[in-house]
């Protein structure tokens, strides 16, 4: 029985070297050590020894289990302290691979420019107002001096929502709204999306902006006009751009003027940005007509004022050398991230 106790203390010890998993050490306290196990029966087979002989036997056997308990635990320890070991190197973080750049929005490129222009007007001492996008007839044409069979209200250019409603066909309809609530001295811009039923091209959009001037005083001359747009264009367009005025028409204002400033691009020598020509047409400008002045309350013999519309789309894509409007709107990623 003493063979049989030893032979099954090498083979078991044997065995144990080779097991590393818990799930095989397991396994082994089952089938080693277990009701069913060696060691259980030698245990029983104890009853056919003699009984002086059974006190030794019980303690070897006793010691077998202990010494194969103590290995089992040292294995169990040994196999859980390598899963951490592999659980932590499977987990492992590489800190020092360069991280994703999170993307962050940015301004449109309208809006870049449409902040700047409010900058300006901002320190010259005007205060930005909204207006609404439908409006009436009254607001857009009537009070604006604009007849009834001008053709800017023609159906072929204007989007009429219902009798009265319609789309503001220029920013122009917020100088009334102002001037029916404030009373001089005054002084706005108004900055807005305008709607012409225009056919889409490569400088022509339905949609696009405006920012209206209005500056309203006692005094206030052409002089203080062309003071105003040249300082705006100087600080838009850098120090050494020339401004030129050049008379117009507009049923709003008289004397009425377009202002052109000298090409940034080519500083006047003609290229593709001012197809040639070497200017760059960017408002339409003139002083209050006395009539809109009367219409909103304000006597034309005690005030008098001006008034400017300046076009985003145009200062916009002059700016930045784009060549189709329509960019402006379509919101393409590839376009937009080159102005973050
Ligand atoms: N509303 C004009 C347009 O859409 C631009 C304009 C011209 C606005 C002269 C004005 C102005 O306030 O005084 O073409």
């Amino acid at each position: 029985m003493k063979e049989k106790l030893e032979a099954l203390r090498q083979q078991a010890l044997q065995e144990l070297e080779t097991l590393h998993t818990p799930k095989e050490l397991e396994e082994f306290r089952i089938r080693v050590m277990g009701k069913k196990g060696p060691l259980t029966e030698l245990l029983r087979g104890m009853g056919s020894l003699p009984a002086e002989e059974r006190p030794q036997m019980g303690q070897l056997v006793n010691q077998l289990r202990a010494q194969l308990e103590e290995k089992l635990h040292e294995k169990e320890a040994a196999a859980q302290t390598a899963l951490k070991e592999q659980k932590l190197k499977d987990e492992a973080l590489d800190i020092t691979l360069p991280g994703k750049a999170a993307k962050t929005g940015g301004l449109h490129p309208l809006n870049i420019v449409l902040e700047d222009m409010i900058d300006i007007f901002q320190s010259m001492g005007f205060d930005v107002v909204d207006g609404p996008e439908v409006e009436t007839e009254h607001y857009c044409f009537e009070a604006l001096n604009v007849p009834k069979d001008h053709p800017a209200r023609d159906m072929q250019d204007t989007f009429y929502l219902g009798d009265d409603l319609l789309l503001r066909t220029q920013t122009s309809a917020a100088q009334i709204r102002v001037m029916e609530q404030r009373k001089p001295p005054i002084r706005i811009i108004c900055p807005g999306r305008v709607f012409r039923a225009d056919e889409v091209d490569a400088t022509h959009s339905p949609v696009f902006h405006q920012v209206e001037g209005l500056v309203v005083d006692k005094g206030i001359t052409m002089c203080d006009l062309k003071g105003v747009l040249e300082q705006f264009a100087h600080e838009i367009y850098g120090p050494d751009t020339k401004v030129k005025f050049r008379p117009s028409f507009f049923p709003f204002t008289e004397p009425s003027v377009e202002v052109d400033v000298s090409c940034s691009e080519c500083g006047g020598k003609g290229c593709r940005v001012c197809k040639g020509s070497g200017w760059i047409e960017i408002l339409g400008a003139g002083m209050v007509h006395p009539r809109v002045l009367r219409g909103c309350g304000i006597d034309p013999e005690v005030y008098s004022g001006f008034a400017f519309g300046i076009g985003l789309d145009r200062l916009t894509t002059t700016r930045y050398k784009i060549s189709d409007i329509r960019l402006l709107f379509e919101n393409d990623q590839r376009f937009l991230e080159q102005f973050d």
